[in-house]
Order: structure tokens, then C-alpha cells, then sequence
């Protein structure tokens, strides 16, 4: 019998609102379960929210709530956005319930009861001091730093020296090093593996497990002035949510006896694959089987973050292209191990070109044609169809196919397998021209043409139903098709239709969207002369427009480009260029010292060869313009609301 499998996505913070970042790890996750159950898996999926440690007790004072009150909110607005996304968990996890602070302390007591392969205490205390990065959550060196500040969140570490339990984490390393050289723990993709043997190799150091000056956490059992780290605290999610502490039956089949995947992005690498075997291997618990390091992604070059205003929120993209939409789309856009960029721009694009016209319209077109001709009864096999044998031959394999790359964590490539027997199958009804059998009265052709088509979209309700969980259930609804062959063997077979079932005309799986130019263009790019300089920036869509104060600091023209200016502008701290299309309603000395309103948060793009980062805004009425400049004393940098 094949093990049971339980996959995790991490935990996510809640100082932040779910986004797409959040949301493509879980829809991952959530297709590789499904994927898993089609091939007979038992299948236990978990997600859940990190909610202790000083990030978020800081988000919540900022809020002027309590930690509670801010982790309750966002761990129901994180579950919310997993049901608008049709996410099919087993178990959300909380960090602040009880039952997980139980498993917390019984990993922990386990750890301090333990002694190392040679005989010392795993957990001893002493002292630390360092630089403490909040935003982090973990002590920086020297050598991180840039400019004395941490490089991801711009601000000065703490010094900080307290007392603290430690990890002899040292004592571990060489079984966990053995195990990923060996495959018992495996890391993908590759190059993620040689990166955690790599900095095992450089000796890491033991690292404290214990706060003294963090409240918001969980009191250790054998000294309750301090509390868990916040990482120890959070990596023990993947065994409270199985039952750690209070469900040892459940525990051991998921996690003893069953094949553990963690599915987690690249920038959580040194605690996912070197501190947790480690703990767990003290606690004398089995390490996971698979770890999955993704890639990250941007949105239209940009990182997507709080301060930069741009990240997108999943509720907005399935209130435009729904669950089954955004799903699909978060999924195809890069290869899964790789970092990607996503264009929001083209969603409307590929939205209505593999889903609405490929996917959408074949089955509109086969029922149809179906319902005018023959009823609406699924009918009888023919023989002798040009194209069906190799229409046939691709569409038994395709699930087959698609699963493997499932288990070599290529859902792009999986999902790209459906889409191929879709696009198959409109050439095959395309070139065996049914409408005209119909016309001639040759209604066995046209039966046969369409049972075939029908079979093919019985394979691909199969294949993209992980995918697509809605949609695909409708159309497996609409064949007359139950849950009971709802299974990767049943799409190995290329007849499994009940010859004579009456379908129904459906509704369209996959209505067009519109492709008004507005919309495609959501993600504003800066170009001074094109037509959003005229103030035609959509800001209702995606990424939103982030206007500040900026300071002109420098003016001159732009050579060979009389409508242009180059303009050097304070933005807070940062020095910016951005070339305007102005030149011939402003001289360069008119513009020095203005405080003006800028879209801060555009790609760089290169006008006329000059690198322009932003865009000014301006009022215009017939010929004449005028920049928007603010009055008072507003630092440059401000936001404008
Ligand atoms: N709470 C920790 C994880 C603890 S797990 C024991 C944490 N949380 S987080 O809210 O910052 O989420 C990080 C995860 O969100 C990443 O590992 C990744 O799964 C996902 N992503 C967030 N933004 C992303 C992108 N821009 N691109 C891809 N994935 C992203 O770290």
C-alpha cells in the first residue's frame, strides 16, 4: 500500500493581508492534493497563520488593537480568501490555539529532556547578543547589513542581549546533512539542495529558541519568563495540525507512517530544511520526505509589497475571472522552481484565449451541436473517423503524463497537458467538419465525431479538474459523469460515456471577458507620451497608483526631444529621474524646489534613451498644462490620498 501523504504549505503571517504571493503556495498546494487523491492517495492537506512574535504585536499596537484581536481578523480573512479560491484543506492551523501551544511545549520539553549523539544537553541556556531585525524575526550579522540596515526591511537593527535558551543545533548537522545526501530527505529543486549543503558546510551556529523580551508567544514549560521563538513556535505547525499533543493515532499515520511534503518558498529555506529536521530529529520524531523551495514572483517587474501599495488581493481577482480563473492563472504564469514575474496585464488576455475560447467554446460547440441534431444523447461509437485514433492515443496518456509532472512539481506543465488535449480535440472537431454531417443528414458521422469529442473532454474534466475544481465539476455534471470516476484510472480508458445519457445545454463554463484597452493596461507603465500622461491611468484594476510628494532637486531638457524635460526629484530618502513631457509649458528653472505629485510606484521605463522612474501629474485644459504641485510644509516622500 502506498504511504499516506501529507502536504503543508507554510503558515502565513497575519501583520499583512493574504495576497496572490500567499495565495500561489496554497494553490499549489491545494492541486497537488487533488492530484494525489485522483491517483488513490490518502491525502491530508494543511494550511494555517503565524500569529505570535513581535512583528505582529507591533502591527497590532500600530492598529491600537490587541495582538488577539488583529490575529483573529486576519486569520479569518486568510481562510476566507482560501474559500473564495475553492481551497480544499483538511485542517487550517492557528498558532495562538491551544492546541497547538500544546504541541509547542511537548516538542520543546521533548528537546529539553533529550541528550545529543555525544551525550550533551540540546537545550542549554546562556546569553545572546546581537542585532534584532522585527521585520525578520531573527538576529542579523554585521555582514547582512547594508548601510547599517537590514537589506529587506530598510531599518536598524536592535541590539539587543538577553538571556535565552539555546539549540545544539551543531550536534545535528551532520545526521541531517547524511540524510539529504542520501535522498531520505529530499530538497528540490537541485540547486535549493546544494544550497542548504552549502551552508551546513559553513558550520552554522547554535541559535537561541527563546525570548525573554517577546510576550506575545508561548511560555516555555520549564521557564515561563521566556517564550518560543517565533520560528520554533511556527515550524511546529506541521505536527500540531496533525495532533502532536493530542491525537497521537492521527499523528502517527500522517506523520511516523506517512510521506511528508512541505511546499514553502525559497526565502525559508535554512529553517525548513536545516533547523527543522534538526528539532526533530532531537525530539526523536522522523524528519519530512519532500521539501519544495518555489521561486517568488513579482508583478510587472515590481516586488510585491504593503509599502509599494501593489499587492493584489485574491478576493479582486476572483471577483474578475473567478475561483477556477485565478487558480489557473496564478499557475501557468512561470515554471513553479523558479523565480517569475507575473504580468497582470495579460490575465484578461489568457483568460479568454485558453479558457473561454479554447476550453469554454469546444464544449459549447460539441453540446450544441449535440443538442440540435441528436437530442442531446450522448451516442453511439463510430468507426472510421479521420484524426480519432491519434486524438485517442493522446488523451489516454494525458493524465498519466500530467501526474508525473505532478510528482516532479511541474504543475505548469501538468495543467499545460489538459490544455493540449483541449487544443487536440478543437482541431479534431475542426478538421472532421461535424456542422457539415449535420447539414448533409449524416447523423452515425456526426455521432461518432461528437461521442469522440466528448470522451476527450471527459479525460480533460479529469485532468484539469484539480486545476479548474468548479468548472470542471459542472462539465463532469453536464456528461452525466459522477464522483465515483472522478479518478486518475478512469482517465485511461477512452470510453467511459454512457451511451444514451441526455445532456443539457450549459451555461458558458467560461464567459468572455472584456478586453477593453482600460483593462488589459491595468499595470500602469511610464511613458510620458503616450496616452496615460493624459490621466488615463486605470487605477481601479490591478496595482494600485501610489501618488507622493516629490521635490524637484534638478531641471534640464531632454537633447533631440523638444516636449521633454529631466527631472531629479527627492522622494523621501531616494533620488529619482523621471523625464516629463512638459518642455513646452515649463523651463527647467520654473520646476526646481516645486513639491509636485508623482505615480511612485511604476517600472522604470526608457524614454528616449533617459531612464524615467515615475510619472508627474498634471492638469490640463485645451492647450495649456499645469504640474500639481502641493502647498505647506509636506516632506518629499508623503503620501497623497
Ligand atoms: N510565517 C512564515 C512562515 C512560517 S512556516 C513554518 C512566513 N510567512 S509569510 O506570510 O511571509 O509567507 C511566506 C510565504 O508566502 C512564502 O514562503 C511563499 O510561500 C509565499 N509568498 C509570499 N509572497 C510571495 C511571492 N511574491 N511569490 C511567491 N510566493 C510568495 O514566511
Amino acid at each position: 500500500m502506498a504511504k499516506p501523504i501529507y502536504i503543508t504549505t507554510p503558515i502565513y503571517y497575519v501583520n499583512a493581508q493574504p495576497h496572490i504571493g500567499h495565495a500561489y503556495t496554497t494553490i499549489a498546494a491545494d492541486l497537488m492534493a487533488r492530484w494525489h487523491k485522483l491517483a488513490g492517495r490518502d491525502v491530508f492537506f494543511l494550511t494555517g497563520t503565524d500569529e505570535h512574535g513581535n512583528k505582529i504585536a507591533e502591527a497590532a499596537a500600530a492598529q491600537k488593537i490587541s495582538p488577539q484581536e488583529l490575529t483573529d481578523r486576519v486569520a479569518m480573512q486568510f481562510e476566507a480568501a482560501w474559500r473564495a479560491l475553492d481551497i480544499d484543506h483538511d485542517y487550517f492551523i492557528r498558532t495562538t490555539s491551544e492546541r497547538h501551544a500544546q504541541a509547542v511545549r511537548k516538542i520543546l520539553d521533548a528537546m529539553r529532556n533529550a541528550r545529543t549523539p555525544d551525550g550533551q544537553e540540546v537545550i542549554y541556556s546562556g546569553y545572546y547578543e546581537g542585532l534584532y531585525c522585527t521585520g525578520c524575526e531573527k538576529f542579523l550579522t554585521e555582514k547582512d547589513l547594508v548601510d547599517g540596515k537590514c537589506p529587506d526591511h530598510g531599518t536598524v537593527p536592535e541590539a539587543l542581549k538577553e538571556k535565552n535558551y539555546f539549540f545544539r543545533l551543531s550536534a545535528y548537522l551532520p545526521q541531517v546533512k547524511e540524510a539529504i545526501l542520501s535522498g531520505r530527505v529530499q530538497i528540490l529543486p537541485e540547486e535549493k539542495r546544494n544550497e542548504v549543503l552549502g551552508l551546513i558546510d559553513q558550520e552554522l551556529t547554535d541559535f537561541s529558541l527563546s525570548r525573554e523580551r517577546v510576550s506575545w508567544g508561548i511560555p516555555l514549560s520549564f521557564d515561563p519568563s521566556q517564550v518560543a521563538y517565533v520560528w520554533i513556535d511556527a515550524l511546529s505547525n506541521y505536527i500540531s495540525g496533525i495532533g502532536y499533543a493530542d491525537d497521537e493515532t492521527h499523528f502517527r499515520k500522517w506523520w511516523t507512517d506517512g510521506h511528508v511534503i512541505h511546499l514553502l518558498g525559497k526565502e525559508i529555506l535554512k529553517f525548513h530544511c536545516i533547523w527543522w529536521p534538526a528539532m526533530l530529529l532531537a525530539a526523536g520524531e522522523r524528519m519530512p520526505d519532500e521539501m519544495f523551495l518555489h521561486g517568488w514572483f513579482t508583478v510587472d517587474g515590481q516586488k510585491m509589497s504593503k509599502s509599494l501599495g501593489n499587492a493584489i488581493d485574491p478576493h479582486d481577482m476572483v471577483g474578475q475571472f473567478g475561483a477556477d480563473g485565478t487558480r489557473y492563472l496564478l499557475m501557468t504564469q512561470y515554471p513553479f522552481g523558479i523565480d517569475g514575474d507575473i504580468q497582470a496585464s495579460r490575465f484578461v488576455t489568457q483568460y479568454n484565449a485558453d479558457l473561454a475560447n479554447d476550453l469554454g467554446n469546444l464544449v459549447s460547440r460539441v453540446i450544441k451541436l449535440l443538442a440540435a441534431n441528436l437530442e442531446g444523447v450522448i451516442p453511439a461509437v463510430a468507426k472510421g473517423i479521420d484524426g480519432q485514433a491519434e486524438l485517442q492515443a493522446q488523451a489516454v496518456k494525458t493524465a498519466d503524463s500530467a501526474y508525473e509532472h505532478i510528482i516532479g512539481y511541474r504543475p505548469q506543465a501538468a495543467i499545460a497537458e489538459g490544455i493540449a488535449l483541449v487544443r487536440a480535440t478543437n482541431r479534431f472537431f475542426n478538421d472532421t467538419t461535424p456542422w457539415k454531417s449535420a447539414k448533409a443528414g449524416e447523423m452515425e458521422r456526426l455521432g461518432g465525431i461528437l461521442r469522440v469529442c466528448l470522451e476527450a473532454l471527459r479525460i480533460v474534466s479529469i485532468t484539469l479538474y484539480p486545476i479548474l475544481p468548479s468548472k470542471m465539476t459542472a462539465l463532469r455534471t453536464m456528461l452525466g459523469c459522477d464522483d465515483s470516476t472522478l479518478t486518475l484510472e478512469h482517465a485511461r480508458a477512452f470510453w467511459g460515456l454512457q451511451e444514451g445519457t441526455v445532456l443539457t445545454v450549459p451555461e458558458p463554463l467560461f464567459p468572455r471577458l472584456e478586453t477593453k484597452r482600460k483593462a488589459e493596461e491595468a499595470a500602469p507603465k511610464a511613458s510620458p507620451e503616450s496616452s496615460e500622461s493624459d490621466g488615463l491611468i486605470d487605477i481601479s484594476h490591478f496595482g494600485k497608483v501610489q501618488l507622493r510628494v516629490a521635490e524637484v532637486v534638478a531641471a534640464e531638457s531632454v537633447p533631440k526631444a523638444d516636449k521633454l524635460l529631466r527631472l531629479q526629484v527627492a522622494l523621501g530618502s531616494e533620488q529619482r529621474q523621471i523625464v516629463a513631457g512638459i518642455a513646452q509649458h515649463y523651463s527647467p528653472d520654473d520646476l526646481i524646489g516645486k513639491r509636485v505629485v508623482i505615480v511612485a510606484n511604476l517600472k522604470p521605463a526608457t524614454i528616449r534613451g533617459v531612464e524615467s522612474h515615475g510619472m508627474l501629474l498634471a492638469a490640463k485644459a485645451g492647450k495649456r498644462l499645469v504640474v500639481v504641485t502641493v502647498d505647506g510644509d509636506l516632506d518629499s516622500g508623503a503620501s497623497v490620498s
